[in-house]
């Protein structure tokens, strides 16, 4: 397995490009199971989720080529092989998010129960509630949730929980179902309103998308589409962090600071100047880095996915800093990792106490989760010394060439193949 060994002590100035949004790129591939005929994405990011996420298609029928530019051709219902396997689903449970384009299109999917993960349980009730809703038939069994529907009906659901991937896989089913569904408690990311553009662009007609309350009124048929991909809001929050500790000056290139108001609020509050530009967002770390209260909530609230991230930015604070984890019952497993590197951290159920004014040594770091692997690079940027971090698969899951990005604005970080 290959490892990313990181030497502290730099100073971050430059650009960064930012790619295409992981979590937009995923249900989008997804949603061009709908159309009868290929669809074209563009600014595609070469991650290891975005290659699953292909095989899985093929394995569906799909015909998928390229890399930055994927163009995704659905089977026709003889052609289709209605069944995500457990194989692959259990590499990348955002997989789910086949399940309702496949109802939608074909009328039928057996998808692997995606199961848990090391940062929670990851359930899916709401998807299957909502597809209930529509008139589907849904038979679990075998760890397989089966689905089966002539044709969906549309219908009111509402959410329990604003779930980001729920929500997607309930517009795509309702794109093409008999009548009008909404979607109430909806989930309102950037990647949910980018769906909707792409369904309308498909001849769907949905209204709402990015807002608490989706409208969807289904047709009968959609045309394939071509469409660029959102930058990655996660990517660019992760090295606006690696500028913050670093003291740099970077320019997240192509980042769209509408998509990151929460993360940059924090940002500033932590001490940071960050400036919007036409060629993207700009952050110089500031003089001393304050310390923040951070409780992460659904969009527009603080992003789950940034939480990792910023608690190495407090462990540098001058002061105390409070983080409340609300989404996720397991996303701290960063915090032991960083403990071994010096920070003094005290987790009590879903809030952890950071005390900042920590010095880091490096060390080998190993992580359990995307998010958390991140962290312990930047925490390797921060920190005296040579930090190792192992099981980089985490971490190509969904950063394209973290260390050369990082290395292009002066980092000393370098992969080691295996
Ligand atoms: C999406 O996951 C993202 N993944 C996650 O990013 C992100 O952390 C998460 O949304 C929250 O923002 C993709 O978009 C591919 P949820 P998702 O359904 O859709 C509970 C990353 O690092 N829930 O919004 O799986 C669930 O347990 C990944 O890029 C139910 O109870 O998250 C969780 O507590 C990690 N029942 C909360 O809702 C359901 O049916 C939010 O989950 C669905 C969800």
């Amino acid at each position: 397995m290959d490892k990313i060994v990181v030497e502290g002590g730099s100073r971050l100035v430059g650009d960064i490009p930012i790619g295409g949004a992981k979590n937009a790129a995923l249900p989008l591939l997804a949603s061009a199971l709908l159309p009868n005929g290929p669809s074209t994405f563009k600014n595609v990011p070469l991650l290891q989720d975005v290659a699953t996420m292909g095989k899985l298609l093929r394995q569906l029928g799909c015909e998928v080529d390229g890399k930055h530019t994927m163009v995704i051709h659905p089977p026709t219902a003889k052609k289709a092989k209605l069944e995500a396997p457990y194989e692959l689903v259990k590499t990348m449970r955002a997989s789910i998010v086949v399940l309702g384009p496949l109802v939608a299109r074909y009328g039928r999917a057996r998808v692997s129960q995606p199961g848990g993960c090391a940062i929670g349980t990851r359930p899916i009730d709401q998807h299957l509630k909502g597809l209930a809703a529509m008139g589907a038939k849904i038979h679990l069994d075998h760890g397989y949730v089966d689905v089966e529907c002539k044709r969906l009906k549309g219908a009111t659901i509402v959410l329990d929980m604003p779930t980001v991937t729920g929500c997607e896989n309930l517009m795509m089913a309702a794109a093409l179902a008999k009548g009008r569904t909404v979607i109430e408690n909806a989930a309102r990311e950037p990647e949910v309103e980018d769906l909707g553009l792409v369904l309308n662009k498909m001849g769907a007609k949905v209204t709402g998308a990015g807002t608490a309350i989706i409208t969807i009124e289904g047709v009968d048929e959609l045309q394939p589409i071509e469409h660029t991909i959102i930058p990655d809001r996660i990517e660019a929050g992760t090295f606006a962090i690696a500028a913050a500790l670093t003291r740099g000056d970077v320019l997240l290139q192509g980042a769209r600071a509408e998509h990151m108001d929460a993360i940059i609020a924090k940002l500033r509050a932590a001490g940071s100047t960050v400036t919007v530009e036409a060629g993207g967002v700009r952050v110089r770390g500031g003089g001393d880095i304050l310390p923040i209260d951070i409780t992460t909530q659904p969009h527009p609230g603080f992003p789950t996915d940034m939480q990792a991230q910023f608690m190495v930015l407090a462990t540098q604070a001058k002061g105390q800093s409070m983080i409340r984890e609300m989404i996720f019952e397991n996303r701290y497993m960063h915090v032991p990792e960083l403990s071994r590197m010096g920070a003094d951290i005290h987790v009590d159920g879903r809030t952890a106490i950071i005390r900042g004014g920590t010095k880091l040594s490096g060390a080998a770091v190993m992580a359990t989760d995307l998010r958390a692997s991140a962290s312990l690079v930047l925490a390797g940027l921060v920190a005296s010394g040579k930090t190792e971090v192992l099981r980089v698969y985490h971490l190509d899951r969904g950063y394209e060439t973290i260390e050369k990005k990082l290395r292009g604005v002066g980092a000393k970080v370098k992969r080691v193949k295996a």
